[in-house]
């Protein structure tokens, strides 16, 4: 398995990032996870302006906008060096503010950036996309720049973890009574005949595939509500369903041990799962034209 590490591909066994490296450090940094699927990019655009946003944010110095695409190619030979160019896959692509002596404040402006990009094949949980994952609740104690896509991860480990244990597949953060995001999704619901998801703040990842799903409801005619959703609600959710680039949409059938809904894959989810299928091969067929 071949990655890139600032600037050469190596074989990931003979990767290796610097003890100093800030992203080891403090977590300085920021990552992008882009779906794959037959060795095309699906969103790429949406994913490296979110990537670029992140980087002018932190002031990540060292990698200008202009040199993304460049990225981005490289990643794409890389899924055909590793044979990933059939089927699904991920590139992983993260950035961070180099390997610099220990001291809380930014480096040297000129310290380059350490740029990492990994592929990996993806396995999508078919049987949960037909009957449904299992979710939990938990508080959403990230800090105030959710949007930004940090490879600053401990809640979400953690909120994970606690799903885990619990026999579920994803946590939802919960912050004041209302939903913001998940452990690494966002999340929609059917309440009151409307699909609804939280609007976007500082709060939550503006997520690519949020963004599609949304797209794709308008075009379905969908009455779409980004608007938030409260705890209180959930009791009346017909559906609930969460999406990202690793699970496009993905249904949610019981939520802190109760049914959502009549428990089974609700008309709406199913027709934005369809839908979505329909702009994925689309997006691959353009791609391969
Ligand atoms: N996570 N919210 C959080 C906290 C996330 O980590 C993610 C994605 C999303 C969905 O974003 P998108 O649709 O752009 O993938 C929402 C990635 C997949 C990860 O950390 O592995």
């Amino acid at each position: 398995m071949l990655v890139y590490l600032n600037g050469r591909l190596v074989e990931k066994a003979n990767a290796a990032v610097s003890v100093d490296d800030r992203g080891f450090l403090f977590g300085d940094g920021v990552y992008e996870v882009i779906r794959v699927c037959d060795g095309r990019p699906f969103e790429a655009g949406a994913h490296l302006e979110r990537l670029a946003t992140g980087l002018a944010a932190l002031e990540i110095p060292g990698l200008a906008p202009g040199e993304l695409p460049g990225l981005l190619d490289v990643a794409l030979e890389l899924v055909q060096r590793n044979e990933l160019a059939r089927g699904d896959a991920t590139i992983y692509l993260q950035v961070t503010r180099g390997a610099a002596p220990r001291t809380h404040a930014f480096p040297p402006a000129s310290t380059p950036p350490t740029i990492y990009i990994a592929t990996a094949p993806l396995t999508r949980p078919h049987a949960l996309h037909e009957h449904g994952a299992v979710a939990i609740t938990t508080p959403d104690v990230r800090w105030a720049r959710c949007d930004i896509k940090s490879v600053n991860l401990l809640p979400n480990v953690l909120a994970k973890q606690q799903a885990v244990q619990a026999g579920a597949a994803e946590a939802i953060f919960v912050r004041d009574g209302a939903i913001t995001d998940a452990a690494s999704s966002n999340v929609f619901a059917v309440i009151d005949d409307e699909l609804r998801t939280p609007p976007l703040t500082n709060y939550l990842l503006p997520g690519v595939t949020r963004r599609v799903v949304l797209d794709l409801a308008a075009e379905l005619g969908l009455a779409v509500r980004e608007q938030p959703i409260f705890v209180r609600d959930l009791p009346r959710a017909a559906e609930l369903f969460v999406t990202a680039t690793t699970v496009d949409v993905l249904p949610v059938r019981q939520l802190d041990g109760r049914a959502v809904g009549a428990g089974v894959l609700g008309p709406v989810t199913r027709r934005l799962q369809a839908a979505f299928a329909e702009r994925l091969a689309g997006a691959v067929r353009a791609g391969a034209a």
